[in-house]
């Protein structure tokens, strides 16, 4: 997109140079074929309520503070490409109570605080590898997202449209809406997704799991005849993420902080820069620098320590617990020797990120019959070379980042239930990259608990 022709208009309050980057290049944006209508969404964009509060984006960085120098874990999950059509009760709860299960099991293997973080509530953009698409001859604009423009391959459903904005941000609401009623009410209670997880390890397809399970409950058991308060452990906090791509709805989203005069993004709590606009000098960079959120930046197996020094010091020149999230995407047949150098790096920086591995963007496969995949033993290695990197070289292996739902897809290859290349047609929902489903999520949890209690 040209930057001069942006169609954002600078939300009240400005700061000196938020909007800086408008005058640097960008990658990723759709070309709005009507300029008018777009300024118009931003417009309106600019004065509907905040999606999330100043107050609570503090609190997540506090909680990543610790996570960073080795007191809590992070959890990180949630579809790859949100759809609008996907925003059901049905969905969203499936999603939470997978995340929830996730994280009992993690607690017990990190003896930790989990920090759960949702890919929901906002993660509707897509930066795409063409802008175009091209299918038995016909070329239309690649699919973006829902926020931009539709899935189906007609010229009209894939014309960039900004009135999309406007949906993504009601259904970023009502989703978010219906976390804090799940995470707030009563859902979240420990013992009741603990025997959620009871039924997961007692399958014998899974028995490999039930010493671990066990062990979970012997301990939830102790904890109410020592009288712990089961009251205060029905509520979670539970934070919504996504990746900061399309400006033309972030910009407007973003207020400043009546308390501080701060810029925050009220999209979501936090925002992570992907692989392909983390450029130093670009406008993505320059903007999430200067919103006080906790950000994440995707690490992929061309960063040099270098490169990695320079975000550093863009991101967080103070050096701020809880500030930067660095999010490793290396591939399982890279990662043990593509981390451990940039990990060194950042002890001679004192700098203290959270280390986060994403063991999912370095593993995708197509098979011969045209699916897009993942294997789920090739994931597990990934997570496997993540904790023997950070053993070698002393740092924290402070969580993990997947692409998940909470039902019974069939897209990423193996786990318990053994989904081989031709099961993979019988339920193969994902507009994007392939998910774990609910059992191969409740998996990974078990075991990457069981490198967590590794000494
Ligand atoms: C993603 O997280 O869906 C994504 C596109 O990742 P990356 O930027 O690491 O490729
Ligand atoms: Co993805």
């Amino acid at each position: 997109m040209d930057t001069s022709e942006s169609a954002v208009i600078p939300a009240p309050g400005v700061v000196e140079g938020l909007d800086h980057w408008r005058s640097l290049a960008i990658k990723q944006q759709p070309q709005w074929p009507d300029t008018a209508a777009a300024a118009a969404v931003s417009r309106e964009l600019q004065s509907v309520p905040p999606l999330v509060f100043a107050g609570e984006v503090d609190l997540l960085r506090e909680r990543l503070a610790r996570v960073a120098s080795g007191k809590a874990f992070l959890l990180q999950g949630g579809d790859c490409a949100e759809t609008f059509q996907g925003a059901t009760a049905d969905n969203i709860r499936n999603r939470v109570k997978t995340i929830l299960q996730m994280a009992v099991v993690l607690t017990y293997g990190a003896s930790m605080p989990i920090v759960k973080m949702g890919r929901m509530a906002g993660q509707f953009a897509k930066p795409r590898s063409s802008d175009d698409e091209t299918r038995d001859g016909v070329t239309l604009p690649a699919y973006r997202g829902d926020i931009v423009n539709g899935y189906d391959f007609t010229e009209e459903s894939r014309t960039p449209n900004p009135a999309r904005m406007l949906q993504g941000y009601h259904t970023a609401a009502s989703t978010l809406n219906l976390i804090r009623a799940f995470t707030q009410g009563g859902f979240a209670d420990l013992r009741m997704v603990h025997s959620w997880n009871r039924g997961f390890a007692e399958n014998p397809a899974n028995a490999r799991y039930e010493g671990l399970a066990k062990e979970i409950d012997r301990a939830i058991r102790f904890m109410e005849a020592a009288g712990a308060d089961f009251d205060e452990l029905k509520r979670v906090e539970f934070y919504a993420s996504h990746e900061g791509l399309l400006m033309d709805y972030e910009r407007p989203l973003t207020r400043i902080d009546s308390r501080t005069g701060t810029p925050y993004v009220t999209s979501g709590h936090f925002l992570w820069i992907g692989e392909r606009t983390r450029e130093i000098d670009g406008a993505h960079v320059d903007f999430f620098s200067r919103v006080r959120n906790p950000i994440g930046v995707k690490v992929g197996p061309s960063m040099t320590p270098d490169a990695l020094e320079a975000l550093i010091d863009k991101l967080d020149p103070a050096r701020e617990p809880g500030r930067l999230t660095l999010i490793t995407r290396m591939g399982a047949t890279a990662i043990r020797d593509a981390l451990p150098p940039l990990l060194d790096a950042t002890k001679s920086l004192e700098v203290q990120p959270v280390w986060v591995t994403d063991p999912m963007h370095g593993n995708g496969i197509t098979t011969s019959t045209g699916y897009k995949t993942r294997r789920f033993d090739d994931v597990v290695d990934e997570v496997q070379g993540f904790f023997e990197a950070h053993r070698l070289i002393g740092t924290h292996p402070g969580g993990v980042h997947v692409e998940l739902t909470g039902d019974d897809v069939t897209e990423c290859l193996g786990g318990s239930q053994q989904i081989d290349e031709l099961g993979l047609e019988n339920k193969y929902e994902s507009l994007c990259d392939p998910r774990l489903n609910h059992q191969q999520s409740l998996e990974l949890a078990f075991l990457v608990a069981e490198e967590l209690t590794k000494p």
